[in-house]
């Protein structure tokens, strides 16, 4: 099939095209390459690569694909609140335009990237598709009305899905330290300290990127009325934890980390446990690759092999935050 990525210089679109390419699809790229220069290993390039804003894509450029994969975006709730203007151009606007293009280029599938995010604070933990959405942030804002929107395009020539993806953890070729599991292992080895910036009773559903990337890959390969405009969450069941629950597994790996909290829990309010309840009843054969241990082993030796350090941990490569505050600019005058 011919795919178009967006978003495939991030964290999990670098994983989504090596897995699209290695079943043998033909696979477009389109990215504006905010994160250029971040690379922490060499990756597999689509065949054809737009450095595009995806405000700017065409018609023309989606003619001849079977399915749209759309990741660009502004990817975190941080990130999202320094620009929320911003973030809702891109995230939702970006989004929906993006859609209604495809339908009218007549590419049948669009597999949209949403987020656990949208749960918010929750009044209950274990919370389904079913249950109330709580948007803290623009960036959750972003993803719950570009679901709203698009699912309006659904029709017979037209199948639009939404994997609400758990936080991804895990090792990429684009790592980002900006991520609670990859943070609080990349400060036990700068440091020999695990700082938790909350209390650490937080619940946070985890998956791995690529296990988020294998996700894509089954939507992609499902009949459509399975998945045909529905919001699936995408984790496990067995992957909620909570954020000390996360550093007892990193001093498991580094027994001689101490653990310290610095409270600072009123800057993210968000504590959501997750079920997945629907993505193994509608795609049975879909198993996370990953846990959150198994995960953690393979990204503590990729650092160990890197030499990963406090200078990284400081630096600008691997936190999406500081490298956008530099690139704002770019975004702003294409948008
Ligand atoms: N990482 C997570 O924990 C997580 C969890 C749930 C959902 N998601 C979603 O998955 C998607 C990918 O996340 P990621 O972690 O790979 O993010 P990332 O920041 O690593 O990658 C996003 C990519 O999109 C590109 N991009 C941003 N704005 C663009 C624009 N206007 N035009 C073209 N390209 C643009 C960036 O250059 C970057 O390469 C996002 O939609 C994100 O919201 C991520």
């Amino acid at each position: 099939m011919k795919v178009f990525v967006t978003g495939h210089l991030g964290y999990i679109g670098v994983h989504l095209v090596e897995l699209l390419k290695a079943d043998g699809h033909t696979v477009t790229g389109c990215d504006l390459g905010l994160f250029e220069g971040c690379e922490w290993e060499p990756f597999v390039r689509p065949d054809t690569e737009l450095r595009k804003d995806v405000l700017e894509v065409t018609a023309e450029d989606l003619a001849g694909h079977d399915c749209v994969m759309h990741l660009a975006a502004i990817s975190n709730d941080p990130m999202g609140d320094l620009d929320p203007e911003l973030t809702l151009g891109v995230n939702r606007d970006g989004s929906i335009r993006l859609a209604k293009l495809a339908k009218e280029a007549g590419v049948s599938r669009y597999l949209f990237s949403g987020s656990c995010s949208v749960y918010g604070k929750g009044d209950k933990l274990d919370l389904d598709e079913s249950d109330p959405l709580n948007p803290l942030t623009a960036y959750a804002r972003s993803k719950i009305e570009t679901e709203a929107e698009v699912s309006k395009l659904a029709d017979e020539s037209f199948c639009p899905a939404y994997l609400r993806n758990a936080t991804a953890y895990g090792f990429s070729p684009m790592l980002r330290i900006d991520l609670v599991v990859n943070n609080l292992l990349g400060s036990a080895l700068s440091y020999g300290e695990i700082r938790i910036h909350s209390d650490g009773s937080p619940w946070r559903p985890l998956v791995h990127c690529r296990d988020i990337a294998r996700a894509f890959v089954a939507f992609l390969n499902a009949p459509r009325e399975v998945i045909f405009n529905k919001a699936i969450n995408v984790g496990g069941n067995d992957e909620n934890y909570q954020v000390r629950d996360v550093a007892d597994v990193v001093q498991r790996l580094l027994p001689d980390a101490s653990i310290s909290y610095t409270g600072e829990v009123g800057a993210d309010p968000r504590d959501y446990r997750v079920k997945f309840d629907l993505l193994n009843r509608l795609l049975p054969d879909f198993k996370l690759q990953y846990s959150v241990s198994s995960g953690m082993e393979e990204l503590h030796s990729k650092y160990v092999e890197h030499g990963f350090g406090a200078a990284d941990f400081e630096g600008d490569q691997f936190v999406r935050l500081r490298k956008l505050n530099q690139r704002m600019d770019l975004l702003r005058s294409s948008s």
